[in-house]
C-alpha cells in the first residue's frame, strides 16, 4: 500500500527520518520495502543507545509492570525471530540474535514484578554454575534473550542501503521549520532537506529539536573477555547484568545516572559495575577488561516511549524508548510504517502518544 503523503512541492524525498539509530534504521527498512524515496539524517553523535546498549531483549527480567507497556514489549519480542531472519537473509550478515533466556538471581524472594519460573539455589547452580554465594535462588525467563546491538545496527544499515535508503550522515540537525500545521524543512549544518513526511527518531537528543520531555539517562558499561566462549550459559541480571556474546565477550552493564550529557567513564561508575559484576559471578574477577564505554538512554517521565502522531500533520514521533529500544525496534517499525500507510493510530496505543503529558509542543 502506498504511503498517504500530503506532498509538498518540490520534495526531495517521500519520507525523511531524523535520527539514524536502531529505531530510525528499523523504520527506514520497513518503509523502504513498500515505498519510494526514504532518507535518513544522522548526526553521528557518540553515546547513542545503538552502540552503547547491551542488547538485552528482556520484558521479563526488566520487570515491566503488567499493562499496555508490557504488552507492547511482549509483542515486539514475538516479532524478533522473523524480523531477524528477514534482515539476515537480506544482508547475509549475522545480528548475534540469541534467544538464550535470562536468569535473575536474588538474595530474597520479596518485591518486584517477577513472573518467571522460580529456581531454588540447587536448580540455579545447575542452570548457571559459579554464581555468587548470597543468592538464595533466581527467576528464569526462558523467552527473554539478546541481540548484538552493534551488529544489528550494522545489519540494519546494510539492509537500508540495499533497499535504496538515502543517507545524510554526520549532518547535525539545527532546526525543524514549520508553517501552520506542516513541517516545511529540516535544516542541518550542511543543507536543508524537504520531504512529504518526517519521522523523528532522535532518542536522547530529542529535546534539542522539540519540547518533548525526553532526557538522557547515562549508562556506563564495560566488556570482559571470558576464557571460553560463551562465558555464561545465558544472560544473568542481578545488580549488574552480564550479557555473554557467543564469541566470549561478556558485556557488563550498567549505571543509571541522571547527569545530562556528561560524556566519559568515571572511577565511581566503573567501581559500581565491577563490584556488582564480581558479586554476581565471582570467576570473572580474573577476566581481562576489553573495553569501557557509555551511552544515553532516552527516558520519558513515565518511562514509556513516545510514538505516533504529532501536532504537525506530516511529522510522526518515535522516540523515548528508555531501557527497551532494542527490544521495541521491530514493533515500532511495524506500527510507524502502518500509520504512514494510512491506518489510524491504534486506540490501545494512546499511552504512547505525545499529548499524554498535557503540555503543548513547540519546535525549538
Ligand atoms: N536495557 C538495559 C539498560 O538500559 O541498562
Amino acid at each position: 500500500m502506498a504511503i498517504e503523503l500530503r506532498q509538498l512541492s518540490p520534495v526531495s524525498m517521500d519520507v525523511l527520518i531524523i535520527g539514524g539509530g536502531i529505531i530510525g534504521l528499523s523504520i527506514a527498512v520497513e518503509l523502504a520495502k513498500t515505498q519510494g524515496r526514504v532518507g535518513i539524517i544522522d548526526g553521528g553523535f557518540p553515546g547513542t543507545a545503538a552502540q552503547a546498549a547491551a542488547g538485552m531483549l528482556a520484558p521479563g527480567a526488566e520487570q515491566i509492570p503488567p499493562g499496555a507497556m508490557r504488552d507492547l514489549c511482549e509483542a515486539s519480542l514475538q516479532c524478533y525471530p522473523a524480523w531477524i531472519q528477514d534482515l539476515e537473509e537480506r544482508t547475509g550478515q549475522t545480528t548475534g540474535y540469541w534467544p538464550c533466556g535470562i536468569v535473575v538471581p536474588v538474595t530474597s524472594q520479596a518485591g518486584g514484578h517477577h513472573r518467571g519460573l522460580w529456581l531454588n539455589r540447587e536448580q540455579l547452580d545447575q542452570h548457571q554454575p559459579g554464581l555468587g554465594a548470597d543468592f538464595i535462588g533466581g527467576w528464569w525467563y526462558p523467552n527473554d534473550g539478546q541481540v548484538d546491538n552493534r551488529l544489528l545496527h550494522a545489519v540494519l544499515y546494510q539492509a537500508a542501503q540495499s533497499l535504496g535508503v538515502q543517507f545524510f550522515s554526520h549532518e547535525t540537525v539545527v532546526r525543524i521549520a514549520s508553517q501552520g500545521t506542516k513541517i516545511t524543512q529540516v535544516v542541518t549544518h550542511e543543507a536543508s532537506h524537504q520531504a512529504g513526511h518526517y519521522v523523528l527518531t532522535t532518542g536522547a537528543w530529542t529535546y534539542k529539536l522539540l519540547s518533548l520531555p525526553v532526557r538522557p539517562r547515562k549508562g556506563q558499561m564495560l566488556a570482559l573477555q571470558a576464557p571460553h566462549a560463551p562465558g555464561l550459559n545465558q544472560v544473568v541480571f542481578a545488580s549488574a547484568y552480564l550479557v555473554p556474546r557467543r564469541d566470549g565477550r561478556l558485556v557488563v552493564g550498567a549505571t543509571s545516572e541522571d547527569v545530562g550529557f556528561q560524556d566519559g567513564i568515571t572511577a565511581g561508575g566503573l567501581h559500581q559495575l565491577l563490584e556488582a559484576a564480581i558479586q554476581t559471578y565471582p570467576p570473572l574477577r580474573d577476566w581481562p577488561i576489553l573495553e569501557t564505554w557509555w551511552g544515553y538512554r532516552p527516558v520519558t517521565p513515565d518511562e514509556c516511549p513516545i510514538l505516533g502522531p504529532s501536532p504537525w500533520e506530516n511529522l510522526t514521533l518515535a522516540t523515548g524508548h528508555y531501557r527497551n529500544g532494542i527490544l521495541l525496534a521491530p514493533i515500532t517499525a511495524h506500527l510507524i510504517s502502518k500509520y504512514l500507510n494510512g491506518h489510524p493510530w491504534p486506540s490501545e496505543l494512546a499511552f504512547c502518544r505525545w499529548d499524554r503529558f498535557g503540555h503543548t509542543l513547540n519546535l525549538l
